[in-house]
């Protein structure tokens, strides 16, 4: 089975309700990136970095996955489908996407501060997190998300996959954060790279780029009908 692997950012959860972070009135115009998404902020004040991943998980209540992700599930039925993904909510797994891998963690788990490869997953009655609970080790339990500054874990997984690609997609991302960015450096010239995003996004120069400037529900109806 040939093997499509696909990067996606935020704006492929935007159509199901979810704030991308660098758009006008996205989630860095909210909080200050600092206060909730690094160890410092943390450290300062972890009941306000708490209050705001219970909040982020109370918002997947009320989401669901969009076309796009149901889309990219599809593929399955034909392709190897991986998907590495920059965002934290489980969109989709909920979509039924088989192989998934977030490279900056994921909202509906919890780690150990100490003990990282303690790692609990919650079911949604317990996304209300209090600050304060231990891992049987001790040490403090803190949301599962790579925080800035933080090394990327499974950054080494998304280079194997990127580098063993057939056919690769990114969709609605700012390509502005690494090492997610960089990724598409590893990606074996002459491997077809479709780029979905309603803005222009900065691409490698190189013969085989499809650039298609529509929304994530959009270009995934487009890519389906090019590769199923
Ligand atoms: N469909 C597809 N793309 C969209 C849509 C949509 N409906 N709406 C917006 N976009 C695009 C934007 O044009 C932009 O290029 O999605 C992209 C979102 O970019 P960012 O907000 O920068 O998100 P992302 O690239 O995922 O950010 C990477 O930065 O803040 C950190 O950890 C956070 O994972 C995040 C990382």
């Amino acid at each position: 089975m040939r093997r499509i692997v696909c990067l996606t950012g935020a704006g492929m959860s935007a159509e199901s309700g979810i704030s991308t972070f660098r758009d006008n009135g996205g989630l860095w115009d909210q909080y200050r990136v600092e206060d909730v998404a690094t160890p410092e902020g943390w450290e300062r004040n972890p009941r306000l970095v708490t209050d705001f991943y219970n909040g982020q998980r109370e918002k997947l209540l009320l989401v669901k996955p969009n076309p796009g992700h149901l889309g990219l599930a599809r593929l399955e039925e034909k392709y190897e489908v991986h998907i590495i993904t920059q965002n934290i909510d489980d969109l989709h797994e909920r979509a039924g996407s088989s192989h998934v891998v977030h490279l900056h963690g994921e909202l509906t788990k919890m780690r150990g501060c100490v003990h990282e490869d303690y790692v609990v997953s919650l079911q949604p009655g317990q996304y209300h997190q209090s600050y304060g609970q231990k891992t049987p080790y001790g040490d403090l339990l803190r949301p599962h998300i790579v925080w800035f500054g933080e090394a990327v874990p499974m950054i080494e997984t998304a280079i194997e996959l990127t580098q063993r690609a057939d056919i690769y997609v990114v969709i609605g991302s700012s390509l502005q954060v690494y090492p997610a960015a960089g990724l598409l450096h590893y990606l074996p010239m002459g491997v077809p790279l479709y780029v979905i995003d309603p803005k222009e996004v900065p691409l490698p120069s190189r013969p085989e780029v499809c650039f298609l400037q529509k929304t994530a529900t959009e270009g995934v109806e487009e890519i389906l009908k090019i590769l199923m």
